[in-house]
């Protein structure tokens, strides 16, 4: 027995061998062809076929949605605005693709400026059969002082439009409903608030009752935060210090401890011309401002932020490249000392300062990365799973001297490591098997699901991680549909995923469902249908079989035949003496006989 134990010793040992090594790869030919240039604006599987498309803005005045696709160019221009539709001077400023009037297909909202206006235009194109109906855009009577934040207000998981309306104080929030596509505005939240521009406003659960709140960002600088009670909004006093910074960036929010709550990051400036950068974090429930990112300093260069522009806000994006569990980041730093600009990993690392000690996490830049500094001024950069392989890849814009749109880098991560994920996308379950005019579920882009799992890791210590589903919208936060949490090396199964939805005004059952012995390496389609009986949503299972998984298999089969062999063996060894014995029986039979 002990020569099988040594075959899977040594597979084992072949896994561990590979882990942790790194690479980035430039696909960019193989998604785009010549096609990589533009903003690349939001996320979403238009084509509901479970493949996520990209939406990209040209020329500032035109949107095309790159649909993903089998064959090179995986990502194709198939649909497009363009810009005769809209008035002239007309500038798009984002781009947030949802089913705004609940027939589960997706629709597209844009916004747009008028140059030298302050104030912000919201078109809605229907969609309809897997394009878009360009004759019948809707245009909302009302215009906003900033780009909307798009969120579920009343818990019927269609998306609502929520932001301020008004232009003369006191400033009071609205909120405008669509379902059925008739416009329907109301009073928002009971008090005014004096919003910053941009914001970074989000709906997100703060509390970890599976039920997404409100965060909103005000003058001063100074946060918000409006608890979900019951499915209303209800204002929290915190006396949240303001941090002690010149230039403020936009507000995040992930679980960067891995305690299962959502944290709130902030990128910001220590002084007025943005000579010195810092990452500052407060956990769920705390008043305190705590450093997870000090150290800009590479050798004799000190990196710092790109103070923020309308178009270019001052943000970080996160996703867990490494699957460790615990979320990195993405963020273009500049050098303070030259002009030039670049993409930086911010890995997400065990605190090793007296300043971090409180959260007992911090960021490290990976200054070592040759395929992101070989992108040249880069200006935006962000993680999306080029081949929905559970794996976040990364991409960059960049900005070229002679050009005015953008262009586009595909970076693949190669991370061949014994790690695992779980992909989870949360889909709005207003219908699920009977779907009007047979339309697939998938494409509808919904904010404010809350995904939390708890697990067991290889020391036998519980783990949790956490996120949001779509928690912002506006100011290119560039969220993606699903969310992909790493499980680090435990290739247990995972032991409790917890899936929870907004609620409606009044409702004080907390929807949510609990999955067990969830399989790792698996994207789990959750459909919460009907929406206030948890007990029948419905989750559907992809398996994304993992290198480890398919060489386990192998040496599995490999033992599996060598035993089979050795029975065989022996049983031929047993039936040789058997015949053996049996003639020699015979013989004794004979001479017996004589
Ligand atoms: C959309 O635009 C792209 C690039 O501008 C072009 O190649 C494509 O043919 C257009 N598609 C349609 C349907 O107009
Ligand atoms: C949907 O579009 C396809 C081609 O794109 C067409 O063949 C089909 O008839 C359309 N279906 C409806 C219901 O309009
Ligand atoms: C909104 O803005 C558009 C263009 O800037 C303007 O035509 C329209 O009258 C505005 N709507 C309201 C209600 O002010
Ligand atoms: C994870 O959540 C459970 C409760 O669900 C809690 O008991 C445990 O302490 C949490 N673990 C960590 C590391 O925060
Ligand atoms: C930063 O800019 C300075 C001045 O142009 C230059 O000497 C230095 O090499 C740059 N650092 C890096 C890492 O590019
Ligand atoms: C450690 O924290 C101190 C402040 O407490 C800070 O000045 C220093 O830069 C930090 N070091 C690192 C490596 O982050
Ligand atoms: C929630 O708001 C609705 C409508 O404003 C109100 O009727 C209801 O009493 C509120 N419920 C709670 C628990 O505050």
């Amino acid at each position: 027995m002990w020569m099988f134990k040594l075959n899977i010793w040594a597979f084992l040992w072949l896994f561990v061998g590979q882990y942790g090594a790194f690479a980035l790869q430039d696909v960019t030919a193989d998604l785009f062809g010549a096609e990589n240039y533009g903003t690349v604006a939001a996320f979403g599987d238009f084509y509901a076929d479970k493949q996520t498309d990209i939406f990209i803005i040209r020329g500032q005045s035109e949107l095309v949605i790159f649909l993903a696709d089998s064959k090179i160019p995986y990502f194709k221009p198939k649909v497009n605005i363009t810009k005769d539709i809209f008035p002239r001077d007309a500038v798009i400023t984002s781009v947030v693709p949802g089913d705004y009037d609940g027939d589960s297909q997706m629709d597209v909202l844009l916004t747009t400026t008028i140059q030298n206006s302050k104030m912000t235009n919201v078109f809605i194109f229907w969609g309809n059969n897997q394009t878009l109906d360009l004759s019948g855009k809707l245009m909302l009577n009302k215009n906003f002082t900033d780009q909307p934040l798009v969120m579920d207000f009343n818990g019927d998981m269609i998306p609502d439009i929520f932001g301020v309306t008004d232009s003369v104080p006191p400033l009071f929030t609205e909120v405008c409903y669509l379902t059925k596509r008739v416009q329907r505005w109301e009073k928002a939240l009971s008090s005014s608030v004096d919003m910053r521009s941009p914001h970074s406003n989000a709906f997100i659960d703060l509390n970890r009752d599976f039920t997404a709140d409100l965060f909103l960002t005000t003058e001063g600088p100074k946060f918000e935060t409006w608890i979900s009670k019951d499915g209303n909004f209800t204002k929290e006093e915190v006396t949240l210090a303001e941090p002690p910074v010149k230039i403020i960036g936009q507000s995040s929010f992930v679980d960067f401890d891995g305690d299962g709550y959502q944290d709130h990051l902030l990128p910001v400036c220590l002084d007025a011309t943005c000579q010195r950068g810092a990452i500052y974090m407060v956990k769920s429930g705390s008043a305190e401002w705590v450093p997870v990112l000090l150290d800009f300093q590479r050798r004799e260069t000190i990196w710092s932020f790109v103070p923020g522009k309308p178009s270019q806000p001052l943000a970080l994006h996160f996703g867990d490249y490494n699957l460790d569990g615990f979320p990195d980041a993405l963020v273009v730093l500049r050098n303070t000392s030259g002009s030039g600009q670049q993409a930086f990993l911010l890995e997400n690392v065990p605190c090793n300062n007296a300043s971090c000690h409180g959260v007992g996490r911090m960021f490290q830049i990976l200054w070592d990365q040759s395929d992101l500094g070989a992108i040249q001024n880069a200006v935006m950069a962000t993680f999306f799973d080029i081949y929905e392989d559970g794996i976040l890849d990364m991409l960059v814009l960049s900005q070229a001297e002679d050009k005015h749109d953008l262009i586009i880098h595909a970076l693949k991560n190669n991370y061949e490591a014994d790690a695992y994920f779980v992909k989870v996308m949360v889909l709005s379950g207003l219908c699920f098997n009977d779907c009007p005019e047979d339309v697939k579920p998938f494409g509808v882009n919904q904010p404010g699901p809350y995904v939390m799992y708890t697990t067991t890791d290889s020391n036998g210590n519980l783990k949790n991680a956490s996120a949001g589903q779509l928690s912002q919208s506006a100011h290119f936060s560039l969220q993606l549909p699903y969310t992909v949490l790493g499980l680090g090396r435990s290739a247990n199964f995972l032991d409790h995923l917890f899936v929870g939805i907004p609620r409606q005004p009044g409702e004080t059952e907390i929807r949510k469902k609990e999955w067990t012995a969830i399989i790792p390496n698996s994207q789990l389609i959750v459909i919460p249908f009907p929406h206030n009986q948890p007990r029948s949503w419905s989750a559907k299972l992809y398996l994304t079989p993992s290198n480890s998984v398919l060489l386990t298999a192998i040496a599995l089969i490999g033992v599996c035949v060598f035993i089979l062999v050795i029975i065989g063996i022996l049983h031929w060894q047993e039936k040789k003496a058997d015949d053996r014995e049996k003639r020699q029986e015979a013989h004794r039979f004979h001479f017996d006989a004589m």
